[in-house]
């Protein structure tokens, strides 16, 4: 779960590396290093902490000029963060230097051999056992770098994806991936590597997604050589003309990324439902289903698999699919579902969210579905991404780049594009009256203008984030399609402000959470006009009489929540199953400011990382 970068061209290496790392730092943040090589000396310089700490360890040091370089942003797994453990990590001789995203899971038993071989280790790090055992096979076979990268490769169990370099041959840099990504830039008379394509895109468009078990030897001034890691044989990639531009990597005059892209709602879901719905023609078209139509209406069970805010879009998918198209779901946590022994058979439908397509969990789920003969359908939003070419079908959201870590628009366009699967696949087995059906595609359409809305109400919630900054616990109640909406407010709030909350489905709290409520004690209610709303209003009288803050989240125009909530934040009018693509806004919102008023790093919470390719 870190990021990585590369460089080898006419350029200079040094700001390309540094400003692709801070664009990958998504992946991962505690601690940072860059390795510079100018064709005779080898600069290393590696600290705890962010890119910009990075950035300023190296301006004192300048080492301005060279054309080939490696980086890395890391997200610790083996060996706390601190210099020594930070990447690139160089082998014994000094002469081979090495970055990895991902896990050697046998490099204990590898380790200990290398040391009764008589090497050394200065780091805790799983990734110094690569570099060295590189070393190892180089010297005692006379290899080049890349015949020993590839033996090396075998050897090893676990996931990577590697760039390593020889100060010996200094035009050359090797990289090899496995279950971790890794994407090479073409350039005229120059190469990037990365883990995704953000670091490079100001410079080319065309792009080489490395598969599992490939490797690629880059060379200046020659053709790049791929290779297949285990059968050896070589291959011609497929370049991939980038779509990606740098605006859509950039804040564009926000704060913060998380603020932008709760910002960026309305459009992102206008571009998942675009050509896809035709609200005039009453019609829903989209290839990934339409092609599996009868498979889909055949399904026993729909099996949702899915990690952190992608497993509440998930939850509201149940609600929307049992509904609509009355087909049974169950959503799982993926990384519960890849350890027991689930009941899926080939009559099952096992749909796999994910925003970054990279999560290990959900990646390990599709694999056992699949060896249990689901058919697996995804929906992500990164394009090219593992889990997209994991599975058998899919869509993706199109919601853009999401960079900050705390998921917001991923959320709501993930919550469209199951809302549309499953009209289209309710109007196919008519479980859904031509009215409906009608009522739903229009109001849809609409959903991006009620978010505006929404949106223009923002300083209202601002105030109210003012308010409860100090609290030090939230409740967040809802109910039907709105309590997987108050899972994920709880959620957006621990992940930022390190406030503690928890989700509730309100008539739940009688049995728990109730006893918590005093003066001190905001809660979060959704209280929105369809979905049990009289019952909701009997839950904030509940709260009420212990003292408890209620926040309430109402539909304009709302005169009974109001008497009795300290706070109400309107949102318009909407039918209750498209209900959650409003209500989460404001806590969206709300999140993002006491966050702010904190002082807290929303971008890059501490711990966390965007895109967790680590179990
Ligand atoms: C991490 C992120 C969350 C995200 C989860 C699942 O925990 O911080 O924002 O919801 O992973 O990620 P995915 O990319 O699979 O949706």
């Amino acid at each position: 779960m870190c990021g990585i970068v590369g460089y080898i061209g006419h350029r200079d290496a040094q700001s390309i590396i540094l400003k692709g790392l801070q664009r990958l730092e998504y992946r991962g943040y505690d601690s940072a290093g860059i390795a510079l090589f100018d064709g005779k000396n080898i600069n290393i310089t590696k600290t705890k902490g962010k890119v910009s700490d990075l950035d300023n360890k190296i301006n004192n040091l300048k080492f301005r000029g060279s054309q080939i370089g490696i980086g890395h942003t890391r997200w610790a797994t083996h060996g706390i963060p601190n210099d020594v453990n930070s990447h690139p990590h160089c082998s014994n001789s000094g002469e081979i230097v090495l970055i990895h995203n991902g896990i050697i899971e046998n490099y204990a038993a590898i380790k200990t051999e290398l040391i009764n071989r008589g090497y050394s280790f200065k780091s805790e790090t799983d990734t110094e056992v690569l570099v060295n055992l590189i070393e190892d096979i180089q010297k005692s076979g006379n290899y080049m770098l890349g015949k020993a990268v590839q033996i090396a490769l075998n050897q090893v169990v676990g996931a990577y994806a590697i760039a390593v370099f020889d100060t010996k041959k200094p035009n050359e840099i090797i990289v090899a991936k496995l279950g971790s990504p890794l994407a090479i830039g073409v350039g005229k008379d120059e190469f990037f590597i990365a883990s995704d394509a953000s670091p490079f895109i100001e410079y080319t468009n065309n792009a080489v997604y490395l598969e599992d078990e490939e490797m690629a030897i880059i060379r200046l001034h020659k053709e790049a050589r791929y290779r297949k890691i285990k059968s050896d044989t070589l291959f011609d990639p497929y370049i991939q003309k980038l779509k990606l531009n740098i605006e859509q990597i950039e804040k564009g005059g926000y704060d913060h990324f998380m603020l932008k892209e709760i910002f960026e709602q309305p459009k992102a879901i206008v571009d998942t439902y675009r050509g896809r719905l035709s609200v005039n023609q009453g019609l829903i078209k989209m290839a990934g289903v339409e092609d599996y139509i009868e498979k889909f209406l055949s399904a026993e069970k729909i099996t949702v698999v899915a990690c952190g805010t992608s497993w509440h879009a998930g939850l509201v998918g149940e609600y929307i699919f049992e509904t609509l198209a009355r087909i049974p779901v169950e959503v799982e946590y993926a990384s519960e579902f890849r350890y027991r022994d689930p009941i899926i058979t080939k009559k099952d439908i096992v749909i796999a969210i994910s925003q970054s397509g990279e999560t290990a969990d959900t990646l390990a789920a599709i694999k056992l579905a699949k060896k249990h003969g689901a058919f697996v359908f995804g929906i992500c939003n990164v394009v090219g991404s593992s889990i997209s070419r994991e599975t058998d079908a899919g869509a993706y959201t199109h919601a853009g780049p999401e960079i900050g870590v705390a998921s917001t628009k991923a959320f709501t366009t993930q919550i469209t594009l199951l809302t549309i699967i499953a009209l289209r696949l309710a109007k196919a087995k008519g479980t859904i009256s031509q009215t409906n059906y009608k009522k739903y595609l229009v109001e849809l359409e609409n959903i991006p203008s009620k978010i505006e809305k929404v949106l223009e109400a923002n300083p209202g919630v601002e105030k109210i984030a003012k308010i409860y900054k100090d609290a030090s616990n939230f409740l967040y109640l809802g109910r039907g399609f709105n309590f997987p909406v108050a899972l994920e407010g709880a959620l957006k709030l621990k992940e930022i402000s390190y406030i503690h909350a928890e989700g509730y489905p309100a008539a739940e709290m009688k049995h728990g959470p109730i006893a918590l409520i005093d003066e001190n004690m905001p809660i979060v209610v959704i209280a929105t006009k369809y979905g049990h709303y009289e019952k909701i209003v009997s839950n904030i009288q509940e709260i009420k009489s212990r003292k408890g803050k209620v926040i309430c989240i109402v539909t304009e125009g709302d005169t009974q929540v109001k008497e009795i909530a300290d706070h109400v934040i309107e949102v318009p009018l909407s039918s209750e199953l498209l209900s959650p693509l409003l209500t989460t806004i404001p806590m969206q919102l709300l999140s993002y400011y006491i966050a702010v008023l904190l002082d807290k790093n929303v971008d890059q919470p501490r711990n966390l990382a965007k895109s967790v390719t680590v179990e």
